[in-house]
């Protein structure tokens, strides 16, 4: 069959009965209706609400991420060591005329985050070297186009153990139960209840201090998301909102350390920690991953 494309055109009738064109009747109210929203949840909030363009900008700053946690992943082996692998990243961002958001951000050194087995996240990619067993978190945020996009993925290095597997499931699990709740009409704090209900019946831990956030236009904008938290708490999840989901998850307690170097945080039991984060965009009906992986 020959596809037949029936949406109502700017200047046609308004298909709402009015006799005036699309346009000036419900197109120009919808966008009103858009334009009042943002204001409100600048205003409210100071979330900065996207559409169009900017989601645009952002889903293709996003696929180069996601190409990038690709390109990492097949460089993992023992033997490497985590500054390697920024080495690596670093290139690959800038060969793709994008930027590493966390080169000198707040004083950070490197271009992407490394968080190895009993690090939480914020690991600073030096001299360590990979061995046989340990787990390896990358998060890689890049600036494309003037858009941000962030992601991360913990990786098995060699063969896994039974803890690593386990932390890594459930970590991974973990981000899908949040994702499950991003719907307009829910709320923020929906997420992070999903996210603590399902990694505390695995015997895991929630870490507190750490956050998803907003983003797209900076690096970390309003609003926060907890991993944890109260069904209903916080606010009412709108078309056009983008925020990361990143579920620190530890084997153990939650409670953790930030080293002498100011970024790297540990467990304090020292038990191993997973994460997986993606950057989301809620929609009409439900959200659409700006950095799309599969977390089957
Ligand atoms: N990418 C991290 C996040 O998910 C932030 C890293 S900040 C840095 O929010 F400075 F350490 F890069
Ligand atoms: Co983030
Ligand atoms: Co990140």
């Amino acid at each position: 069959m020959k596809f037949k494309n029936d949406k109502v055109g700017r200047n046609d009738p308004c298909p709402c009965g009015s006799g005036k064109k699309y346009k000036k009747c419900c197109l120009k109210n919808k966008d009103m209706a858009q334009d009042t929203l943002k204001d409100a949840y600048y205003k409210r909030y100071k979330i900065r609400l996207k559409h169009g363009k900017d989601i645009e900008g952002i889903r293709t700053a996003g696929r180069l991420v996601v190409k990038t946690l690709d390109m990492a992943e097949k460089n993992i082996q023992p033997g490497i060591t985590t500054d390697d692998i920024n080495t690596l990243i670093h290139d690959y961002t800038i060969e793709h005329h994008a930027i590493p958001a966390p080169l000198n951000y707040k004083g950070f050194p490197k271009s992407m985050c490394a968080s190895v087995n009993e690090v939480i996240c914020h690991g600073i990619p030096g001299d360590r070297v990979l061995r046989d067993g340990d787990i390896i978190n990358i998060d890689v945020t890049s600036i494309l186009d003037g858009y941000y996009a962030d992601a991360n993925k913990t990786f098995f290095v060699g063969t896994p153990g039974p803890d690593a597997i386990k932390i890594v499931r459930v970590a991974r699990e973990s981000l899908r139960a949040g994702l499950s709740m991003i719907k307009p009409g829910n709320h923020i704090g929906d997420i992070g209840y999903a996210i603590q209900q399902y990694a505390e019946n695995q015997g895991c831990s929630v870490v507190r201090e750490f956050v998803g956030h907003g983003l797209g236009f900076e690096f970390h904008e309003p609003p926060q998301v907890p991993h944890f938290g109260q069904r209903g708490e916080g606010v009412a999840l709108v078309p056009g909102m983008v925020f990361t989901i990143e579920p620190m998850i530890n084997l153990g307690q939650y409670k953790l350390i930030v080293l002498e170097d100011q970024w790297t945080a540990i467990t304090a039991d020292g038990s191993l920690s997973a994460q997986f984060e993606q950057t989301l965009h809620v929609t009409e009906d439900g959200y659409e991953s700006l950095t799309p992986y599969d977390l089957s």
